[in-house]
């Protein structure tokens, strides 16, 4: 159903209420008068109760239209009124005078009615904006306490992975070497040469690990200088294009015209994308793609990743920027910390969004330069 359709779909009810409502006012005046027409002029205590039940649209007309709808149902209750007095007190001076004089108070009534449920329904706006505004600061103070609390495990953590890692660093170095020497004293193609080479490849992952480690524990300030998000896209497309071969997914570019180069630290960008376009490639099954988009928003320049995975359980949403979080056998759950670290240092943004139909949206945004000037 288009907006229009959808538009016209809800007046429907409004209107029909309206002539109800409109019917009903009608009605009551029509069988009120009727009641008058009828009832012999002897009968004066019946005459007095139907002319108190007038008030009853008025009311009515006031409580559901306001002011406008106040006067409109005393002047319609008038209308059938006058004609009453007129045909059947028209020789009672005395009384035809008090009868008028309640076709003004008709009229009062059906204002004030109408100004007072007006400000009452004022009053009411009034509070329910401001209870939506309420929640909307209770929201935000939430969220704030989430980053608060993560901020906070972040250094406690930084502190004691730096110590940990640089310490590993030195004795990893000496192993390294010592294997390499027995490494080149093995014959090829013997156990021995085997096992110096499982421990070679075991060694250089732990040495990536504790370079990660470190990466994180100890970011340095981002070196900013006009590049080109462009290129980096580029650039990490090459170096992951036969993990993407290997997992048979494959990469797609958007990019409309017209994004102006950013100011940002290439290398680190380079490791932002690097590492959200592999966890795309990762969670994405074989024959899937990963859509790398490009685009501007104001104040923005904006990396959208799109996979085809299974997108993000919502219990894991809180914690996949938390550092060590991950749900892979190899993982270091590392990535989106770094990630995040980096692009929080740029005074950007990243965040995950459901994907549609399905999978996850990991959205990058980077301040266009004009407005880093603007913020500092
Ligand atoms: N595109 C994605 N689709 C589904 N889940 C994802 C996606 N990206 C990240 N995640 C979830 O977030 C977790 C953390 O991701 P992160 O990149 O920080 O670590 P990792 O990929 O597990 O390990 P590492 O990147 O250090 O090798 C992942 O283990 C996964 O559960
Ligand atoms: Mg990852």
């Amino acid at each position: 159903m288009s907006g229009h359709e959808q538009g016209h779909a809800a007046e429907r009810p409004r209107a029909r209420s309206h002539l109800i409502r409109g019917g009903a006012l009608l009605a009551a005046v029509a069988g009120i008068s009727s009641l008058h027409f009828v009832t012999d002029p002897s009968r004066i205590v019946l005459h007095e109760v139907y002319n108190y039940l007038c008030y009853v649209p008025i009311i009515f007309g006031a409580y559901w239209y306001g002011a406008w709808g106040g006067v409109a149902a005393a002047a319609i209750t008038s209308a059938a009124f006058i004609p009453h007095i007129r045909g059947m007190w028209i020789h009672n001076e005395a009384y035809s005078a008090s009868l008028y004089a309640q076709v003004v108070v008709f009229h009062v009534l059906g204002l004030t009615v109408g100004l007072l449920v007006g400000a009452q329904r004022r009053l009411t706006a009034r509070y329910r904006d401001a209870a939506t505004s309420l929640e909307r600061a209770n929201r935000e103070l939430r969220d704030s306490r989430e980053h608060l609390r993560r901020a906070d495990r972040l250094s406690a953590l930084g502190e004691i992975a730096a110590g940990l890692a640089h310490e590993i660093q030195n004795p990893l170095a000496g192993v390294k070497g010592a294997l390499e020497i027995i490494a080149s004293r093995v014959k090829q193609g013997t156990p021995e040469a085997e096992f110096a080479g499982i421990g070679g490849r075991e060694l250089a992952r732990l040495e990536g690990l504790v370079g990660e480690f470190l990466t994180y524990a100890r970011p340095h300030d981002p070196a900013l200088r006009p590049a080109d998000i462009h290129e980096i896209v580029e650039r990490v497309a090459a170096l992951l294009r036969a993990e993407a071969e290997r997992k048979a997914v494959t990469l797609v570019f958007e990019r409309p015209a017209g994004l102006s180069p950013l100011s940002l630290d290439a290398e680190q960008i380079t490791q932002v994308i690097f590492n959200v376009v592999l966890n795309g490639i990762q969670a994405t099954g074989a024959g899937g793609r990963v859509r790398i988009r490009e685009s501007v928003e104001p104040g923005w320049g904006v990396v959208d990743v799109i996979d085809e995975g299974p997108g993000i359980r919502p219990e894991h949403a809180l914690r996949i920027f938390d550092p060590f979080f991950t749900t892979k056998p190899r993982g270091t759950g590392l990535g989106l910390a770094i990630s995040q670290r980096i692009v929080i240092a740029h005074r950007g943004t990243i965040e995950a969004l459901p994907g549609s139909p399905t999978g996850s949206v990991f959205r990058i945004r980077l301040p266009l330069p004009d407005s880093v000037a603007g913020a500092s």
